[in-house]
């Protein structure tokens, strides 16, 4: 490939007859290979403090500090325990090779589990309101990770997993460390869509499992769209009996749903869906009659259909029972709306449309009527008391929205997503960015390090706007992703959008955020996960394939 694309190289220099530079994309320089000052540390925490005095772990344990508020009943906390021992010392594997030897003066014995808050929120969901810091200090006899919720101590665990090697010997061996932590934005997010292809529920989870190695809090559900419906809806069973790829292989029950949720709740992970409408819902129509509006072919119907019917008292019926059921199902704060892409000539060939448009006094502006309904449909779903986010369409539209609405921008070149950024931000409203962070647009060579460049804050615009910048999403469309590949695409490029949500605004040292990179994505080989290679190198435990 790479010998094909100089000799493509060689004739066009050959054939213009001069030397000039050839409309070819050239790779960046050859990263250097140096290990980094921080380990294999990623994301990069905010303050750090580490010198060469390095702790054997000898008889090494995990417990609850005496003062912690989290108990043994805590399982958020237990289970992850288990879950970063297993990770550290490896599956199944006794410590008894170290429990020969006495501890000695260099030996680090147990990590210390503080939760300082009365209320550790072992219990609960993570919110966007979720207090995620935490300060873990690696110093002998043991090491004390202290936070005020779960959620910061899941991330210092994860940062204590990170700071475990192995020295000359093979014996596990941590420096002394003092880490503070917390993240820079409050919503790290990756999106999936299970739509255009079905990801089975192990995908599903091996990715939320991943998504806690990098520190990503959220996981976007773009779970139907045009191609299929795989939510089993009780209310409304016949949309994925009809409009899923196959009505009971291909479809998410409600127990499903509910694992999904356990398993991202215990890694700290919110659960957001989005249903998108009214463009995008070609699956829907399948399973609920006139839910679709019927697309007209002069004075006759097509017998296509186009976006929701926005003139009909059934949509909205049929809407206040799905969001009531949604609401109940998926216990985050928030539901995605979507509201992206409404494709306008369906709607203009029908006359009842055009005959509704004219007693509103719409003319032929369809935003408008596109307004009209995404307006009912806030107010749907306001009634189920949950905040919702939308893509930036709406806004774009001038929909009136609630003050708690989050914009996510997704559109346009570096110039048109800042300025809708400054826009958005300086009309008041929250705002996520995932223009730059297109996982599923792939090409030759290390893309990375543009995702890693990116900074949803480069906008011009007052520190008061920049602060309504709550973060932003890697976005991994489905339409050439299923099971076979998806999380080789998706690691480690995401974990570069990760470090960007995560770490301090100044950590763009490119090198080093390299090395360390190299370094954690062979961690997480070593965990499983067939994370794909940044350039050519090895590391110490490759991939053993399936
Ligand atoms: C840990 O300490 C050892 C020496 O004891 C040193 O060789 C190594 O570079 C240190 N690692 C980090 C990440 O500082
Ligand atoms: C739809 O609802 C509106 C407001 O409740 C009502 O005025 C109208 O008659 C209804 N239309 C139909 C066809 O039922
Ligand atoms: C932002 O607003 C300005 C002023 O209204 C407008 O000119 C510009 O096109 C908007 N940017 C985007 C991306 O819509």
């Amino acid at each position: 490939m790479l010998v094909l694309l100089k000799f493509v190289v060689l004739l066009l220099a050959l054939g213009s007859g001069q030397a000039r530079q050839p409309h070819v994309v050239v790779e960046d320089a050859e990263p250097v290979f140096e290990p980094s000052k921080f380990g294999s540390l990623w994301p990069l925490p905010q303050k750090l403090k580490s010198t060469q005095d390095a702790f054997k772990l000898t008889s090494f344990r995990i417990v609850d500090a005496k003062d912690s508020s989290a108990g043994p009943s805590c399982n958020i906390l237990q289970n992850a325990y288990r879950r970063y021992y297993e990770y550290m010392f490896g599956a199944g594997q006794k410590q008894g090779v170290f429990k020969l030897r006495r501890s000695g003066p260099s030996d680090l014995t147990g990590l210390q589990v503080w939760i300082t808050s009365a209320d550790s929120e072992c219990d609960g969901y993570p919110s966007v309101k979720s207090d995620e810091s935490y300060e873990l200090s690696v110093i002998q006899p043991f090491a004390v990770l202290k936070a005020p919720k779960v959620w910061g101590a899941l991330h210092g665990l994860e940062t204590f997993s990170q700071l475990v090697y192995e020295d000359e010997y093979g014996a596990k061996s941590v420096n002394a460390t003092i880490i503070t932590d917390f993240p820079r934005f409050k919503h790290r997010g990756i999106l999936l869509d299970t739509s255009r292809h079905f990801l089975p529920i192990k995908v599903i989870l091996a990715n939320l499992e991943t998504m806690a190695m990098n520190k990503f809090n959220v996981f976007h559900w773009h779970i139907v769209d045009d191609q299929s419906f795989p939510y089993l809806s009780r209310t409304f069973p016949q949309l994925s009996q009809q409009g899923s790829y196959h009505p009971y292989t291909h479809v998410y029950t409600p127990a499903d749903v509910k694992m999904v949720i356990e398993f991202a709740r215990l890694r700290g992970i919110r659960v957001v869906p989005e249903f998108d409408t009214p463009g995008h819902t070609q699956s829907w129509g399948k399973g609920q009659p006139d839910l679709l509006t019927p697309c007209y072919s002069g004075p006759k119907p097509s017998g296509a259909f186009g976006p929701v019917n926005p003139i009909l008292n059934t949509t909205y019926d049929f809407m206040t029972q799905f969001f009531k059921e949604i609401s109940t199902v998926f216990p985050d704060g928030y539901v995605h709306l979507g509201g992206d892409e409404v494709d306008f000539t369906c709607w203009k060939s029908n006359p009842d449309i055009q005959r509704f448009m004219d007693a509103q006094g719409f003319g032929q502006d369809y935003s408008k009527l596109e307004s009209f309904y995404i307006q009912k449909l806030l107010d749907i779903v306001t009634t189920t008391k949950k905040g919702y986010m939308i893509w930036q369409e709406v806004f774009d539209n001038g929909v009136k929205l609630k003050p708690d609405t989050i914009i996510h921008v997704w559109k346009g070149n570096q110039q048109q997503y800042q300025s809708e950024m400054a826009n958005v931000t300086s009309s008041g409203y929250q705002t996520l960015l995932s223009t730059p962070w297109y996982l599923n647009r792939i090409s030759y060579g290390q893309d990375w390090n543009v995702f890693y460049k990116a900074d949803p804050q480069d906008f011009k615009g007052t520190e008061k706007q920049k602060a309504l910048v709550i973060g932003g999403e890697a976005c991994l469309w489905g339409e050439y992703v299923d099971a076979t590949n998806l999380t080789p695409r998706l690691w480690p490029r995401a974990s570069a959008v990760g470090e960007r949500l995560w770490s301090s605004k100044d950590v763009t040292d490119i090198n080093d955020a390299f090395n360390r990179l190299s370094a954690h994505r062979c961690r997480m080989v070593e965990r499983g996960i067939p994370a794909e290679p940044l350039f050519s190198s090895y590391c110490q435990r490759e991939y053993k394939g399936i």
